[in-house]
């Protein structure tokens, strides 16, 4: 026995993954709450994923096979307010993170959101959240003052004080107009 402890690892395998951006279906909820740490959060997936049915968010998932590995979701409705759509929930496991699926996450809600017509993105990440925060800078989000408290009750927060940024959707203002051309 003590030899083994001490030969280290036994074997090495190394694995290309197939990870799949694609909308939340009912059977991705239960593994949003990753093996129990965000059971507290089971009513939040369930009520994203019903107005998902009526068009208000678009719930996106990246999937490795029918495992959800990561998940953010935009929710258009601020947009009816004049503000721009809020993404939420932006989440990957650590297991799966420096990946790039996170920035994939957020890429696939971008074109959901030009899609529809919509000029740019909101979110809020809290200012401690480094590791976000640089994302989101590399990706072109840019802080802006605060117009109105958006803090949404239902998300995990430490209480830390939260920025909002925002990115402005290049292409967006053409897409619409081109939807329009067409009827
Ligand atoms: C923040 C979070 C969503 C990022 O997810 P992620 O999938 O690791 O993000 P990405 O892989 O797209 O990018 C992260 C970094 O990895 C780098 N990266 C991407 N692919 C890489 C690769 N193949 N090899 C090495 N690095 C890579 C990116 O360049 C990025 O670097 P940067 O920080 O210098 O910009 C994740 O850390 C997380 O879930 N955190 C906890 C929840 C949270 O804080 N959510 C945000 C709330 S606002």
């Amino acid at each position: 026995m003590d030899g083994l402890w001490r030969c280290g690892s036994l074997d090495r395998l190394t694995l290309s993954l197939d990870v799949v951006i694609r909308p939340c279906g009912p059977q991705d909820l239960e593994g949003l709450e990753w093996s129990g740490a965000f059971r507290d959060q089971r009513d939040l997936f369930q009520a994203i994923h019903q107005r998902q049915h009526l068009g208000e968010v678009d719930m996106l998932v990246a999937a490795v096979g029918d495992v959800p590995v990561g998940q953010a979701w935009a929710d258009y409705r601020p947009a009816a307010a004049g503000k721009l759509p809020m993404v939420w929930g932006l989440r990957v496991q650590p297991a799966f993170r420096r990946k790039g699926i996170a920035a994939r996450l957020l890429g696939a809600l971008e074109g959901l959101a030009m899609g529809r017509g919509h000029t740019g993105l909101s979110l809020e990440v809290e200012e401690t959240n480094l590791t976000a925060r640089r994302l989101y800078a590399r990706l072109g989000y840019l802080t802006v003052p605060k117009h109105w408290d958006r803090v949404a009750p239902t998300i995990r927060s430490s209480g830390g004080r939260r920025i909002l940024l925002e990115k402005r959707l290049a292409g967006a203002a053409q897409l619409s107009a081109g939807m329009a051309a067409h009827g």
